[in-house]
């Protein structure tokens, strides 16, 4: 029998980063993975493809929208869909591969097959050829993932009727999709169809887009994609969707129920959110415990009701993000290692990879303001910024928020091109620990849109220079 002092299952974001971690700090380490690619969700069907997706199609826009105004006529843009795809396709063969790499040079063995937990120190690994061994380790990490929620009424075919998978796949534009949920899949990919020719429609159950996103930051995002030609209907629910005709008919009724009417689509997109992934795991049998929502139900050392089993990533609590994995991945592998390993959840950003990019860290003004915790807003629009003018690229603000005593930063939030890539200098002085004044003072390049961050810090205290 194989012993090894750390199996992994799962070889997502959090999976792999934290067999890596384990085996720099010495472990001997293997990694399960029923895929026949290394990387989960993020890599494989994920972030990775969806990027590249947005990138083609915003480059594709780009074309009509921006190129003739900076007086670079291509004239009309044709879409050779298939050629797109390979783009994104070579793009995810490029990141997987670059996983498996890293697993051979960190000396990592790896098994294919679908990992199963017969209790502290043992895995089963039942291979995709149907053979099955056991794996004997000091210690487990569980770190299989999530997968999609699925909607009554509506039954996903990854043709017609697709999730997040399918729409990463499709051979065709579609000429009007329904999207189903505006979280973050209905928002990117919604976007990416839209570019590419299709009429969006986004019915949301709530009266609001992206729960959970400071409301202020929602409302000027929901405005910007209406100017784009998404259409959405918000407080209400898709209660199902009848295939039998060459279009697909959606019953789409209030939220609260009420007269439902009839929207017409060639493609249904599902994008209501994901669920923890722990199907034949084993774990009821092995004793480890799940949470009411059925997510694996971890200590403040990632550590499951099992000692010695430990779960990272979509699987247990917290935000469904890539970097929030890998962050718990070498958490726990420095844990192992009688380190002081820890993930820091008041400083996980998050981004939404559409036209402008929306991106957040820590607090917003609703959280904020049902703590009952004072603040001081600081608010600068990309009108005022000398870059994103000659840009021409205006849209969306700048906004953080700053403990009204302590002016130490809560909360960051970047509505414009890029804020994916600005967000990270709020987080890093959220990180120290620094007050809206230590942006402030800190000198900014200049043209960048940056600049308009030091302005948000500069107008928590009323001083912004360019407003
Ligand atoms: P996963 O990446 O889901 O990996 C789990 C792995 O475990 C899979 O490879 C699976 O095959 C394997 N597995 C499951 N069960 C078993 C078993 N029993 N035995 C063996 N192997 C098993 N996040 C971001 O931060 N940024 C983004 O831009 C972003 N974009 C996204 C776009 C889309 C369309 C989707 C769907 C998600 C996106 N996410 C994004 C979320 C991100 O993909 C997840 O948060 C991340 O992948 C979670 O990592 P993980 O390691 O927990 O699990
Ligand atoms: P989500 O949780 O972001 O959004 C789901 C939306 O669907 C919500 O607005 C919710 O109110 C709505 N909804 C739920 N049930 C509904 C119903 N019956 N009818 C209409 N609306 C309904 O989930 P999403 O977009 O599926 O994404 C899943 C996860 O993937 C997210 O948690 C996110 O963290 C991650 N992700 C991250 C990305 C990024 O970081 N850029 C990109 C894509 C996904």
């Amino acid at each position: 029998m194989a012993s090894y002092d750390l199996v992994v299952i799962g070889t997502g974001p959090g999976g792999y980063v934290c067999a890596i971690r384990a085996a720099q700090l010495g472990m001997k380490v293997a990694v399960v993975e029923k895929w026949p690619t290394f990387g989960g969700t993020c890599l494989n069907v994920g972030c990775i493809p969806s990027k590249a997706l947005l990138q083609a199609s915003e480059r594709y826009e780009e074309v009509t929208h921006m190129l003739p105004k900076m007086g670079i006529g291509v004239g009309k843009p044709k879409l050779d869909l298939a050629t797109m795809m390979k783009f994104k396709s070579d793009g995810v063969d490029g990141n997987v591969k670059g996983v498996g790499f890293l697993f051979k040079k960190n000396k990592i063995d790896s098994y294919e097959g679908t990992g199963r937990v017969l209790g502290a120190g043992k895995v089963e690994v039942k291979g995709n050829d149907g053979k099955t061994q056991t794996l004997e380790t000091k210690n487990i990490v569980i770190a299989t993932g999530s997968d999609v929620a699925k909607l009554k009424g509506v039954e996903i075919d990854e043709k017609r009727i697709i999730s997040s998978t399918g729409a990463l796949e499709l051979d065709k534009v579609p000429e009007k999709m329904l999207v189903i949920g505006a979280g973050v899949i209905g928002l990117e990919l919604g976007s990416v169809w839209r570019r590419l020719g299709a009429q969006v429609t986004v019915v949301e159950f709530l009266d609001r887009i992206l729960p959970g996103m400071d409301g202020d930051v929602a409302k000027s995002f929901q405005r910007l994609l209406e100017k784009q030609g998404v259409v959405f209907k918000l407080g209400a629910k898709v209660t199902g969707v009848d295939t039998s005709g060459k279009k697909l008919k959606a019953s789409v009724e209030p939220a609260a129920g009420g007269t439902a009417e009839v929207i017409e689509a060639d493609a249904v997109l599902v994008a209501i959110g994901r669920v923890p992934y722990t199907e034949g795991l084993g774990l009821k049998e092995a004793g480890v415990a799940l949470d009411q929502r059925g997510r694996i139900q971890t200590d403040e050392h990632l550590q499951t009701s099992v000692k010695g089993i430990y779960a990272i990533g979509d699987v247990i609590a917290g935000p469904m993000l890539a970097h929030k994995a890998e962050d718990e991945g070498v958490a726990v592998a420095e844990i192992l290692a009688g380190q002081a390993g820890h993930t820091n959840y008041d400083v996980i950003p998050s981004v939404i990879y559409t036209f402008p990019e929306v991106a957040s860290v820590g607090k917003t003004e609703e959280e904020l303001k049902q703590a009952g915790i004072a603040y001081n807003v600081g608010k600068f629009p990309f009108t005022a910024n000398g870059r994103t003018k000659v840009n021409q690229t205006t849209d969306g603000f700048v906004k953080i928020l700053a403990d009204a005593k302590t002016d130490r930063i809560l909360g960051g939030h970047i509505i414009g091109p890029e804020a994916g890539e600005m967000i990270h200098e709020i987080a890093v002085a959220m990180e120290f620990g620094g007050a809206a004044e230590d942006i402030a003072r800190t000198c900014h390049a200049h043209p960048t849109r940056s600049e308009a961050i030091k302005e948000a810090a500069m107008a928590v205290a009323k001083r912004a220079i360019h407003m």
